[in-house]
């Protein structure tokens, strides 16, 4: 029966099979998940090409179960089948030969125990324009960051993987922004310290505060000593939004910071931050960006479900040209974009304080 016309003619039904990954897409995370938590890619990188029997036994598994997982990271591209023995992807190679795949692994334990709960709460977060997932969260607060000083665990597991997300994305902020003539540089909101110590590695004149709630620094503080950085990196506890921002800086750092808040607060931060910094001091905000079409990318609209359900009631991943309006408005100058050349939709954009 043809539902349109009414008619008994046979028709083709419509092809979905573009739906496929969206329609799975949670399951699609559980073959990646599994895979990392039963070490199937460390098996295979030390083991070579193997059976389905080999991986069951090197993995502990029952070999049916084996054949599920196999069959699971196969078909989504993470191994590859030849024969009858099975080996990483070329891509997958490709983040364990360079580093990468410790910085994902963080990452998936960071999606599955904090934000695949919350992710429940879409519909709901959307419909009430709040985060709904916070309830996933034990403890009071109105943002994630109040909550997680609340749990030890929790906080560790969010670090760990913040450190994470940033390490993957920061080349673009060490890299591709001028640090020339910068002496001081206020990292606002530094959380773990990441950025502050990859920057202070790249440029070895740099010297940084790291400013944050008391809990996220005394994880700062852990990590600036393990570096060894403890003469050149300092910490300040405070509150953004309650404390003055500490001055004498030439450079202010938002890194991960705009996308938590609304454009109200993020203005707010501005204004701060153009007061701090000394005359000729430049802004840099660094995080994922929107295109200004309101058309991707695929990732930043993916992570959008996080930002809408749990970091803050306006959490969400901002278009490029909002943050330069609220540059602009708030008196900075000489505003440019940095593009990332990875592959996650970060970037910079940067601003200057005229000359007095
Ligand atoms: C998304 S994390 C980013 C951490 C770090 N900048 C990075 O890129 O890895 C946001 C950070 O902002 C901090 N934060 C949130 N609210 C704050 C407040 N009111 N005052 C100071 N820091 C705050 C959190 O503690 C957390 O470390």
């Amino acid at each position: 029966m043809d539902h349109r016309t009414g008619s008994d003619t046979l028709t083709k039904p419509v092809d979905l099979s573009s739906l496929v990954p969206v329609l799975f897409g949670f399951a699609a995370f559980q073959q990646l998940r599994a895979a990392s938590e039963l070490q199937l890619f460390e098996y295979l990188t030390l083991n070579g090409p193997s059976t389905c029997d080999q991986v069951a036994g090197g993995l502990g598994l029952p070999v049916k179960s084996a054949r599920k997982l196999l069959l699971g990271t196969t078909s989504l591209g993470l191994t590859e089948r030849e024969e009858n023995r099975y080996a990483l992807s070329g891509q997958l190679r490709a983040a364990f030969d360079d580093g990468t795949w410790p910085l994902i692994r963080n990452i998936i334990d960071f999606q599955q125990q904090l934000s695949y709960g919350p992710a429940h709460e879409y519909a709901e977060s959307l419909r009430t324009g709040t985060n709904q997932g916070l309830k996933h969260v034990p403890g009071s607060g109105t943002n994630l960051y109040a909550r997680l000083e609340q749990t030890p665990e929790l906080e560790n597991l969010f670090y760990r993987g913040m450190h994470s997300w940033s390490e993957l994305s920061n080349p673009v902020l060490l890299r591709q922004v001028d640090y020339t003539g910068v002496r001081r540089l206020l990292d606002v909101g530094g959380g773990s310290a990441v950025n502050a110590i990859a920057l202070a590695r790249a440029h070895p004149h740099l010297e940084a505060t790291v400013f944050d709630l008391e809990g996220a620094i005394e994880v700062a503080r852990d990590n600036i000593a393990a570096a060894g950085l403890g003469d050149r990196i300092d910490v300040a506890a405070g509150d953004m939004f309650g404390d003055p921002m500490p001055a004498g800086y030439d450079m202010v750092l938002f890194a991960h910071q705009f996308v938590i808040w609304s454009p109200e607060q993020n203005q707010a931060l501005l204004k701060q931050a153009y007061e701090a910094l000394e005359p000729g001091g430049r802004v840099v905000v660094f995080n994922a960006f929107a295109s200004d079409d309101g058309s991707g990318p695929l990732y930043s609209a993916l992570d959008n479900v996080y930002f809408a359900t749990l970091p803050s009631e306006d959490s969400t991943i901002y278009e490029w040209h909002e943050h330069e309006e609220w540059l602009t408005a708030t008196g900075f100058t000489d505003i440019k974009r940095v593009h990332n050349e990875g592959w996650t939709p970060h970037g910079v954009i940067e601003g200057r304080k005229p000359d007095a």
